[in-house]
């Protein structure tokens, strides 16, 4: 279990959202603290408000209610543009479909978004060439994402998102594209990451066999974090946290 402080909390966060006539509430005054150098997961079944969660603890999304402190830096009270300065230079997503543009090879994807943090030319190509390695992806550097297979496109993703060395990694059902045997190298891929940079990767996904995979899981029903399990080291089974008063509603 991580010692640190906490690199995301969130505090009563509560979101709803107006559906025709009926207010669907989200979010239930969810309180959560994630911590750096491990590979935290939000499971839970469709709808329950993962994907809501990690966008509203990114600072892609503003709650209705509640405190979101990044990095402790209260986020929930800045400004839409301190939000993107936020998000460029401390935040890497990575997304179910890739979102990876069709007309670049894989070196372009990754040295892109690095142009906009005003890297010098030598930088941005230290930088791809580091990531690409680091994710096994070197070799197809010169492909476009047409002749990359599923689990290539999401290596590059991820080297797009690390590539900038956040603090912060957010991962939305990053396997869910992928077959089983994909899916657990991309997971134990951003869990290797974790560990090697000592940054905070959140990932939420609704497919229970990411679990073993994990160092922490926080499962998610009705809007709400309902338990909380943590692994001492990858050698010992996952442990249910007892402390639950973080998590009480009332
Ligand atoms: N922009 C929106 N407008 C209206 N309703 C929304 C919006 N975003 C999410 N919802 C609703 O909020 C609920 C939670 O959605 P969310 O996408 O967070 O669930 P999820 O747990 O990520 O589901 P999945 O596992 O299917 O990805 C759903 O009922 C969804 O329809
Ligand atoms: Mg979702």
């Amino acid at each position: 279990m991580s010692l640190s402080k906490p690199s995301l909390q969130a505090l009563k966060i509560s979101k709803a959202f107006i559906s025709g006539l009926v207010q669907v509430q989200v979010l239930q005054q969810l309180s959560i603290s994630i911590y750096p150098a491990e590979l935290s997961l939000i499971v839970g079944p469709s709808g329950c408000g993962k994907s809501t969660l990690l966008s509203i603890i990114s600072g892609l999304q503003n709650s209705d209610a509640g405190q979101v402190l990044a990095l402790g830096q209260d986020i929930s009270q800045s400004s839409r543009k301190s939000l993107e300065r936020f998000r460029l230079h401390h935040t890497g997503f990575i997304f179910q479909g890739f979102n990876l543009f069709s007309a670049l090879t894989a070196y372009e994807q990754v040295a892109l978004p690095l142009s906009y943090l005003k890297f010098t030319a030598a930088e941005i190509k230290r930088r791809t060439h580091t990531a690409l390695e680091e994710v096994g992806m070197s070799h197809r550097m010169q492909l476009r994402p047409h002749a990359l297979s599923g689990g290539e496109k999401q290596r590059i993703a991820i080297a797009r998102a690390i590539a900038k060395a956040p603090e912060l990694l957010f991962a939305d059902e990053p396997t869910s594209a992928l077959d089983g045997v994909n899916g657990q190298q991309i997971i134990d891929l951003l869990h290797r990451i974790a560990r090697l940079h000592k940054n905070t990767v959140l990932c939420v996904s609704h497919d229970p066999r990411l679990i073993r995979h994990a160092d922490r899981v926080l499962t998610m029903e009705d809007g709400k974090i309902h338990r909380d399990w943590r692994k001492e080291n990858d050698s010992n089974p996952l442990v249910e946290y007892t402390d639950v008063q973080e998590y009480s509603h009332e």
